[in-house]
């Protein structure tokens, strides 16, 4: 009956002058709903019943039934990782492996490339196997990924460089230990001896201590030598100078706030061996040593050089530039990472996904080809691999695994890149990493 109001017709029911209350009026009450002949007739004459408990128990059970898949089900992206980070680890940390050096351009700019990637899948195909290993210089890989150099990376986690190295092993893809690593060369081989394992090398002014860490990574049975090219100087981070950071962390009034706030970081720094560049040597003055650790002088003959002593693979890491890949690949490298550093050196550099493609094209038959930078997810790996990269280095999405979750937040990480590249690649159509190629991805202009 117009006018009526709907608590009123559906509670009062017309037996004597005392209201009847039923469920379902209270229900239809509640949702402010009557069953007068004009509702009937909107609805098309639903024909109601009363639930049985069981299954109201089964409809809302669900919803507060504690989740049994443990305790990483609702971490399925590396922003999750990113966030879980940030709460777990103090400020001045997290902005370490976050931030990037003055206006942060390049590195944003080389995570938002891979928005434009547009994908062209083929229908029609059997996808119902799918084989994501690759070969990268000459071994087998379970991924075409692999784990960039990060110094510093005990700082992050407790765990450190070894735990990340384990989890890279597990999941059949190398793992790249830093120059300026707090775990040693010897240590790292000691504590995941099955991974495949490749050394970053910054040569030194000191040419001495760089053929010292060659020989030593090839006594240690590390495959490949990543030169670093990229670091003249070290770039200018702001966020770390406003963050008072200091290596190891040192407690002012203002990082000991950020530390007594992530209790459990601060223990396990506290009960673990303290942080030191293990390979490097202890040093008095940590930051005057690291500035012997770049030499602006390096220059392409330093390829030749070490090629001298080293027989493994020689990885050049940090090329921007078409004419400086050629001569670096005819200077005799095994691969060339494409790489503006994270966006750690120069701001407003080159991106990677846009560079690789012309590098593959011209260099692809002489040296392998990797994309570094950017890299977020499985399908952001498949768009690398199908623009022409033979591989993907990952590197800020590991250190937020480690930070959120130690060890098993990096295998945790690694089992979602995995699915996630195996699923873009059904969903492509291709069934091998193999067939992964230009004619499926462009990039939309910006
Ligand atoms: C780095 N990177 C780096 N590179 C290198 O050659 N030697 C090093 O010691 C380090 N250290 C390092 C520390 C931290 C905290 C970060 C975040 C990065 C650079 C790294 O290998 C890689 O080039 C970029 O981080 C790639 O970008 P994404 O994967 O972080 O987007």
């Amino acid at each position: 009956m117009p006018g009526t109001s709907a608590a009123s017709t559906a509670l009062v029911a017309a037996r004597g002058a005392r209201p009847t209350v039923t469920w379902a009026a209270v229900a239809m009450a509640a949702i402010g709903r009557t069953d007068t002949e004009e509702n009937m007739e909107s609805t098309g004459q639903l024909r109601r019943r009363f639930p049985r408990a069981s299954e109201v128990a089964r409809f809302v059970g669900p919803t507060f039934r504690r989740h049994k898949t443990g305790r990483w089900s609702r971490v399925r992206t590396v922003s999750d990782f990113q966030a879980l980070a940030r709460r777990r680890t103090p400020m001045s940390v997290f902005d370490y492996v976050e931030g990037a050096a003055e206006l942060e351009l390049s590195k944003d700019r080389a995570v938002a490339a891979f928005d434009r990637v547009v994908f062209s899948p083929h229908v029609l195909r059997d996808v119902s196997r799918v084989d994501a290993s690759t070969t990268i210089l000459g071994r087998t890989a379970a991924l075409p990924v692999v784990f960039g150099p990060t110094g510093f990376t005990r700082m992050m986690h407790a765990g450190g460089e070894a735990a990340v190295a384990r989890a890279a092993g597990r999941a059949g893809i190398p793992y790249t230990l830093s120059t300026l690593g707090t775990t040693s060369i010897e240590r790292l081989a000691a504590e995941a001896p099955t991974t495949d394992r490749w050394f970053q090398l910054y040569v030194s002014k000191d040419r001495g201590r760089s053929s010292e860490f060659v020989a030593r990574a090839a006594e240690s049975g590390y495959t490949t030598l990543v030169l670093t090219v990229d670091v003249p100087v070290a770039g200018a981070r702001h966020r770390d100078v406003y963050n008072g950071l200091t290596f190891p962390p040192s407690l002012t009034g203002r990082t000991l706030l950020g530390m007594l706030g992530k209790p459990r970081w601060l223990f396990d720094a506290l009960t673990t061996e303290p942080l030191a560049f293990e390979s490097l040597g202890a040093a008095q003055d940590v930051m005057g040593l690291i500035n012997t650790v770049f030499d602006p002088s390096v220059s392409l003959a330093d390829i030749d050089w070490l090629r001298s002593q080293w027989v493994g693979a020689i990885v050049v890491k940090g090329v921007q530039r078409l004419d400086d890949a050629l001569d670096i690949a005819a200077a005799g490298a095994d691969g060339i990472a494409v790489s503006n550093h994270g966006g750690r050196q120069l701001d407003r550099a080159a991106t990677p996904l846009e560079l690789v493609p012309s590098l593959a094209d011209a260099i692809g038959g002489t040296a392998e080809i990797y994309l570094d930078g950017g890299v977020r997810s499985g399908a952001d790996v498949a768009a690398a691999i199908a623009f022409g990269a033979r591989a993907a280095f990952v590197a800020r999405p590991y250190l937020y695994a480690l930070m959120a979750g130690g060890e098993h937040g990096v295998d945790h990480l690694t089992r979602l890149l995995h699915d996630d590249y195996v699923r873009t690649l059904k969903l492509l159509g291709i069934t091998r990493t193999a067939d992964l190629n230009r004619d499926i991805v462009s990039l939309m202009p910006t």
